[in-house]
């Protein structure tokens, strides 16, 4: 016979974990902003320009984004643009950290 003590926690648990959100950006602590910051000014910007006006690669203020949605250049950032020298950043930053550089985007 099931034991029905461990069946309404267990499940309880597993609605929990159905509906917890994708990590916040807010995880991402100050010290990483900052060094996340300071790659989108050096290493972004050494293609997007060091205010982000375009240069090589296109413009990525806020003004240029502002009908890209977070999700979609949280992926081109970790992934890249093949065929152009758009390059994945997936080796060197996780995915909430790329969602975090997307919200920095569309900021300002
Ligand atoms: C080696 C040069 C280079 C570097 C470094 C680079 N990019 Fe790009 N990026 C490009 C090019 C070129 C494109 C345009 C691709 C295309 O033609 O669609 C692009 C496209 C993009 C786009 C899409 C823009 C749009 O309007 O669709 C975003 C967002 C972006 N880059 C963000 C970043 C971020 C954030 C970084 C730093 C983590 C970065 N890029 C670093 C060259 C670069």
């Amino acid at each position: 016979m099931p034991d029905v003590r461990m069946a309404a926690p267990v499940a309880l648990v597993a609605a929990m974990l159905a509906l917890a959100p994708a990590p916040a950006p807010a995880d991402i602590t100050a010290g990483r902003a900052a060094e996340l910051e300071h790659m989108v000014t050096q290493d972004c910007g050494s293609c997007h320009g060091l205010t982000r006006k375009g240069g090589l690669g296109r413009p990525i203020t806020a003004e240029a984004l502002a009908e890209a949605d977070l999700e979609t250049l949280a992926l081109i950032i970790l992934d890249g643009v093949p065929g152009t020298a758009m390059p994945p950043w997936r080796p060197l930053i996780t995915e909430e950290e790329a969602r975090w550089i997307a919200g920095y985007l569309l900021k300002d």
